[in-house]
């Protein structure tokens, strides 16, 4: 199929999305966010059709990429302007300049609240992450005071506003100056962690994470936090009478400081790019576990849809509109679809709506991320290893969208809800490259969905 003519959309359409983000310097963002894909649906919606129908079970998909191209009229889309710096902040950024670039992308003005949860904020943690990592190099030092830690964190802002990114992350991310400090973690300096710490365990769990299995086998998880319990239990007073078991549920602030110097450590003893990987990795672990959109109430769903169906129209009119609303939300990955399809199931089982109405209503998993409210297939789920968003200044904004979405919502069913623990020996799934990925492999996640909804209270589903 014509996966290539999709990497380069159509002329008309091109210009189309050039003058809607020329328009978005002068209007309110999600809008036109909104519309830019509206008009993406209307003007290729033929071409569309025949892509999903291509997207059948037989053929291998090609990802989809949707492009936001820099603004036409000469007004630079892309401009680097001269950060404003404190002078006060002891950090190294020339050594993480392209860590920089590709964190400014990713969380690029416009779009960083809508790629939050899944690209923007785990890419811009890792880098404040292997900031301090490689300064301790210097400094001997994996926390900054709270005093550096104000300068610093408004420097990191300046710079990657400068490149492009959105200006408000800290209240995007929620990060705040007191996460780049030590914390409530006893042991902070190199010397002090290598004493307490085995250090070259850690680095042979952590040196090399593979992107699927460390989410079920969590070697390099479990070894983090093993040295963080170790850290945390420096200041003595635990060490006899508390089990590493018991001082996880007294103290789990302080073993999250810690967790955070061990991941310092780490990134200091790697490579800026494998650091980054390694961070990335793990973050993406339970970014997949989690659905992240907020589930507005069912009452109404429930009223039309409920006990017998007495009217699909109705019933599928309601459930309609209630998808809409999650569709304002998020871009989110394709496991995470299916967590949030899974979470809503049950929430609408439990008031008592008995028929798979995703099934009835036609609901995709691709109904549960950001789309055009309204118009059906305009929207785009993220593989479930996300790659950074990517930045030309020829064809703009792009990144990577899974293919394999257009497959029904799964309906909870009665056995899943009676399953109670994860069960690590089942894999989770691998849908790494979207160039790889293959319609078969959604019924290995499907089971993968399954197991973290009796895991996650986190996805509410208990
Ligand atoms: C930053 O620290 C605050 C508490 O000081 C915490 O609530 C928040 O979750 C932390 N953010 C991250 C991303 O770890
Ligand atoms: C079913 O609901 C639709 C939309 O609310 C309404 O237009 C239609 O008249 C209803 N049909 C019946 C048989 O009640
Ligand atoms: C679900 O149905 C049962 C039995 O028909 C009823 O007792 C219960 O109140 C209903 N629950 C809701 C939330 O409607
Ligand atoms: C986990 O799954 C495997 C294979 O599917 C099964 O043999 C094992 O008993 C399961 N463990 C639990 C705790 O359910």
């Amino acid at each position: 199929m014509g996966g290539s003519q999709l990497l380069s959309p159509p002329p008309k359409l091109l210009a189309a999305l050039l003058f809607l983000l020329w328009m978005q310097e002068f209007y309110k963002l999600d809008n036109i966010l909104l519309h830019s894909f509206a008009l993406v649906n209307q003007q290729n919606e033929e071409k569309e059709k025949s892509l999903m129908l291509d997207a059948s079970p037989n053929s291998a998909p090609q990802p989809f990429l949707p492009l936001f191209a820099p603004s036409p009229m000469g007004t630079p889309f892309f401009h680097n302007t001269t950060p404003k710096l404190s002078g006060r902040c002891t950090l190294n950024f020339p050594s993480v300049d392209s860590l920089m670039s590709t964190t400014a992308v990713d969380c690029w003005t416009s779009f960083a609240p809508f790629l939050a949860n899944v690209i923007c904020c785990p890419q811009f943690q890792a880098t404040l992450t292997i900031l301090i990592g490689q300064s301790s190099k210097e400094t001997g030092m994996l926390a900054l005071d709270s005093t550096h830690s104000k300068y610093c964190l408004s420097d990191i802002q300046q710079i990657l506003g400068s490149q492009g990114a959105n200006s408000d992350l800290q209240e995007i991310c929620s990060i705040h100056s007191s996460n780049l400090t030590r914390g409530s973690c006893p042991v902070y300096d190199i010397n002090g962690f290598e004493s307490v710490v085995d250090s070259s365990r850690l680095l042979s769990a952590c040196g090399k994470v593979d992107p699927v299995t460390e989410c079920f086998s969590q070697i390099c998880q479990n070894a983090v936090l093993e040295a963080a319990n170790k850290l945390a239990l420096r200041d003595g007073e635990l060490m006899a009478s508390f089990s590493i078991q018991n001082s996880l549920i007294e103290h789990p602030s302080k073993i999250d400081s810690c967790r955070r110097i061990v991941l310092r450590w780490l990134s200091s003893r790697l490579d800026t790019a494998s650091a980054k990987q390694f961070l990335r990795r793990l973050s993406n672990c339970n970014v997949n576990r989690v659905c992240p959109l907020d589930f507005p109430d069912i009452k109404g769903v429930a009223e039309n849809c409920g006990n017998m169906i007495k009217n699909n129209t109705a019933c599928c009119q309601s459930m309609e509109n209630y998808v809409s609303h999650l569709q304002k939300q998020s871009f989110i990955t394709n496991l995470q679809a299916l967590g949030c399809a899974s979470f809503l199931g049950r929430k609408l089982q439990e008031m008592n709506v008995s028929t798979n109405i995703y099934s009835l209503c036609q609901i995709t998993l691709k109904d549960f991320s950001l789309q055009a409210v309204g118009t059906q297939e305009s929207g785009c789920l993220l593989p479930s290893l996300p790659s950074d968003v990517a930045f030309d200044p020829s064809s703009g904004i792009s990144f990577t969208c899974d293919l394999n979405d257009n497959i029904a919502a799964p309906w909870p069913s009665a056995s899943q809800i009676s399953s109670s623990s994860w069960n690590k020996s089942v894999n989770f799934p691998a849908l790494p490259a979207a160039t790889s990925s293959q319609f078969g492999l959604i019924a290995a996640d499907m089971m993968t969905c399954s197991c973290w909804c009796s895991y996650g209270t986190e996805i509410g589903c208990t």
